[in-house]
């Protein structure tokens, strides 16, 4: 399913001619890599006891809506708008895109948790629940446990679709 990853490899994906298009799909995925890293950033500093708990609501509650808005819209073009175009221009990665429409439903999976651990924390500092700090926690855990499907899929994702972007741009559209 990376069979054009060998003729586009990573190594040169920065070259100045590579596709705009490329270039934004690996800008975006960026930008979600460094969301996430920001977030878990926010927890950590709660957990090393360097916030309170409304510290960490105010700062870590707007950054995972903003999360789960932006990566819920990103599947949604990806899966909805820009995968059927992949697999009927070349269909030797159409089982690579299916692949990663399966990782989308495993992404849904966990921004549904990440969902509603948030309204539960934001619930409980609503109220001023005396739970606040294992809700909290919870939260913090439900972040940490999504990383690794989260970074994975970026990751697959680029090596499937890159290099198709990257030589066949004009038939993307
Ligand atoms: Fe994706
Ligand atoms: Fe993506």
């Amino acid at each position: 399913m990376r069979v054009l990853l060998a003729d586009y490899p990573r190594e040169r994906w920065g070259e100045p001619t590579l596709a705009e298009m490329a270039r934004f799909w690996l800008g975006v995925h960026e930008n979600f890599r460094r969301h996430y890293a920001h977030m878990v950033a926010i927890a950590d500093h709660w957990r090393n006891g360097h916030s309170d708990l409304r510290g960490l609501h105010g700062r870590l509650i707007p950054s995972v809506d903003q999360f789960l808005q932006h990566l819920d819209m990103h599947h949604r073009i990806e899966s909805g708008q820009y995968f059927p175009i992949f697999r009927r221009i070349e269909p030797r990665i159409a089982h690579g895109v299916d692949l990663l429409d399966r990782d989308h439903d495993a992404v849904h999976a966990d921004l549904e948790a990440l969902l509603q651990a948030a309204v539960a924390f934001h619930q409980d500092i609503q109220t001023d629940a005396p739970a606040a700090g294992d809700t909290a926690s919870r939260l913090a855990d439900v972040l940490n446990a999504m990383g690794p499907r989260v970074l994975r899929h970026l990751h697959d994702e680029e090596e499937i679709v890159i290099p198709l972007i990257a030589t066949r741009a004009d038939e993307i559209g």
